[in-house]
C-alpha cells in the first residue's frame, strides 16, 4: 500500500502550482492507476483544505478513481454523435452483459467500464476504448468480440 512518506513526494512537486489539487490527483492516479484513501489527509494537510473537501473533488471529477481497475478498462463513448447512433443501448447491453453498473469492476477484477465524453471518434460512432485502442463502429456483437479480448 502506499505509504503517506511516497505520496507526499508525489506531490510535492505541484505545491508551488495555482490550483495544485488537480495535478496532485493526477499524478497519484499515474502512480497508483488510483487515487489510495491515504492520500486524502496528505492532500488536506498539505493543501490546508478539509478532507471532505478533498473527498468531494475526487468523487466529482469522473476521471479519478478511488479504488483499484480491473485488469482492462473499457470506456464507451456517451458523447452525442454515438448516442445518437445507439451507444446508450449498446452500453446497456454492455453492462448488463457484465453484470455491472458504470465505473464498477467486474468481481473476477478483468474490466472496469467507464463513461468516456468524445473519442474524436465520431465519424465511427459508437466508439468505445479498451485500454489504449480506439474501436469504432460497435455493436452488440463487435463489443462481445471486444470483451473476449479483454481476457485474462
Ligand atoms: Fe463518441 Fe465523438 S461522440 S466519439
Amino acid at each position: 500500500a502506499p505509504t503517506e512518506e511516497e505520496i507526499r513526494e508525489i506531490v510535492a512537486g505541484f505545491a508551488a502550482l495555482e490550483g495544485p489539487l488537480l495535478p496532485m490527483l493526477h499524478a497519484l492516479q499515474d502512480a497508483y492507476g488510483h487515487v489510495p484513501s491515504a492520500a486524502i489527509p496528505v492532500l488536506a494537510d498539505v493543501l490546508n483544505l478539509g478532507r471532505a473537501e478533498v473527498h468531494g473533488v475526487i468523487s466529482f471529477y469522473h476521471d479519478f478513481r478511488d479504488h483499484p481497475a480491473g485488469r482492462h478498462v473499457l470506456k464507451i463513448c456517451r458523447a452525442e454523435a454515438c448516442q445518437s447512433m445507439g451507444a446508450n443501448a449498446l452500453a446497456e447491453e454492455t453492462l448488463k452483459k457484465l453484470g455491472i453498473g458504470w465505473h464498477d469492476t467486474t468481481p473476477d477484477g478483468r474490466v472496469t467500464v467507464e463513461p468516456v465524453y468524445c473519442l474524436g471518434l465520431c465519424a465511427c460512432a459508437p466508439a468505445a476504448m479498451l485500454d489504449d485502442r480506439l474501436v469504432g463502429r460497435l455493436d452488440d456483437a463487435r463489443m462481445d468480440r471486444l470483451l473476449e479480448e479483454a481476457r485474462p
